[in-house]
């Protein structure tokens, strides 16, 4: 059986064990905090002990599957483990591995967002691991290429991005850092897939494919917000029932967490030199520093104190400020997007936040950060929209898109919707 070392036992360590485990592979899991690696192990038997008891597993694939699984307090112990595992496999022989089934070993690094955390785990695992090991890192906002510097041979690393929670999100993308072998990428991707999951490929580059394409349909809902154009629910309604999209912004806001939310807003904007697409937005800061985190801290943009949420942020429809050029545009669109029996507001929300993340989805394209079907794939599995946004860009029409871009662009003032080439005027 192939082995793989999780190193970080919180929610995506554990969950990212847990697919492994299921899918045959020998786990060990490490933690460095004292005691987590067992709390990580017991969350898994207690997910399996749910899908037994919900008969979507038998007893005996989850004896098979905790068999498979092994804690270790210390990075070195941990190594020990999987390199024992490691040589079980190939009888002591130190292969370099050419696919997922004759890899013999991969470690996963899932530990807290820090940087030189990171790094200083990389370092260690460089000295402990043979140089067949593919090391893979879980961040969700740092570079990959910089947490492989410094390494003597950063060629093993990549990223591995799952999706929260691991076990039912079916999206990783494989991230290819500057010094990435080609053979590294392979490695991660048929991996990925042997644990039944879609990899798409993504360059290097801040928020990937999922965190920065998502980024749109945050912040533009936040600045419709902050316009006084419309309210909370309103905007979630228009997205939900317009959009066909399962959760509306602020919906999603709360329940990802309003400051885990914004640190990825903040990573991307920096890392995209502020660029104004990605300014996060003071609404959302004001409510992290009140401690209005969402869902998990009982109030978010929305209050859970009741037995149906209820908007907790006030909002006021105020004027739509629209030049007429503008309005046909947006009508335009609406139109072209099979909008019915909406009026301008609802109009102007859909337009506003659909334009944000075709524009974005297309930037991305343009840029060469991944192909067109691995960023319409992603979206759709990787935060279930209902389309992918190219697709969905060339329903409506290029040049109809465009349109509305160059509207709101000469309206905001600050080129945060210069229309990327796939709109440009022809
Ligand atoms: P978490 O806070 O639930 O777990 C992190 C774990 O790492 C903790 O158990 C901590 O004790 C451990 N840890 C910290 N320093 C360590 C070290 N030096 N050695 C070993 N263990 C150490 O965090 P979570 O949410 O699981 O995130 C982990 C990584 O996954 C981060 O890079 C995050 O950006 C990324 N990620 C998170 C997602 C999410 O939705 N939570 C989604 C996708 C990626």
């Amino acid at each position: 059986m192939p082995a793989v070392l999780v190193i970080g036992a919180g929610t995506m360590g554990a969950g990212i064990a847990q697919v492994a485990a299921m899918r045959g592979w020998d786990v060990v899991l490490q933690d460095a905090a004292p005691g987590a690696a067992e709390r990580g192990a017991a969350g898994i038997r207690a997910q399996l002990d749910r899908l037994v008891e919900k008969g979507k597993m038998t007893d005996e694939a989850r004896a098979t599957a905790l068999g498979r699984l092994r804690t270790a307090a210390t990075l070195e112990d941990a190594a020990e483990g999987i390199v024992g595992l490691q040589n079980r496999q190939t009888g002591g022989r130190s292969e370099p591995c050419a696919t997922a089934e004759t890899c013999s070993a991969l470690a996963i690094e899932a530990v807290v967002e820090r940087l030189e955390v990171k790094r200083e785990i990389f370092q260690r695992l460089e000295a402990l691991l043979p140089g067949s090991t593919v090391l893979a890192t879980n961040t969700s906002s740092l570079s990959v290429s910089a947490i492989a510097e410094g390494l003597r041979d950063p060629s093993r690393v990549i990223g591995m991005h799952f999706f929260n929670p691991a076990p039912l999100m079916p999206l990783v993308e494989v991230i290819a850092g500057r010094a990435s072998a080609s053979e590294a990428v392979s490695i991660g991707t048929e991996t990925a897939r042997a644990w039944g999951k879609t990899a798409v490929r993504a360059k290097d580059t801040p928020g990937f494919i999922v965190n920065r394409v998502a980024r749109g349909y945050y912040l533009e809902a936040l600045r419709l917000l902050g316009e006084e154009i419309s309210t909370v629910e309103k905007i979630d309604r228009v997205m939900k029932e317009l959009g066909g999209f399962r959760m509306g912004p602020f919906e999603l806001m709360d329940l990802v967490g309003l400051d885990v939310n914004l640190a990825v807003s903040t990573s991307v904007w920096e890392q995209m030199n502020r660029h104004a697409r990605f300014t996060p937005h003071d609404i959302q800061r004001n409510l992290v520093a009140e401690g209005r985190l969402g869902r998990k801290t009982g109030l978010g943009f929305y209050a859970y104190d009741g037995p149906t949420p209820t908007p907790a942020v006030p909002g006021r429809k105020g004027d739509l400020a629209m030049s007429a050029e503008m309005q046909r545009a947006v009508h335009a669109f609406a139109d072209a997007a099979g909008v019915e029996d909406c009026h301008d507001a609802c109009r102007l929300i859909f337009v506003r936040v659909l334009c944000a993340v075709l524009n974005e989805a297309a930037l991305a394209l343009e840029e060469g950060v991944a192909s067109e079907a691995d960023i319409d794939t992603a979206m759709k599995l990787g935060t279930n929209y209902p389309h992918g946004p190219l697709e969905w860009a060339r329903r409506i029409g290029t040049s109809v898109v465009g349109r509305a871009l160059r509207a709101l662009n000469t309206a905001a003032g600050d080129d945060r919707y210069r229309p990327a080439k796939l709109f440009a005027a022809t």
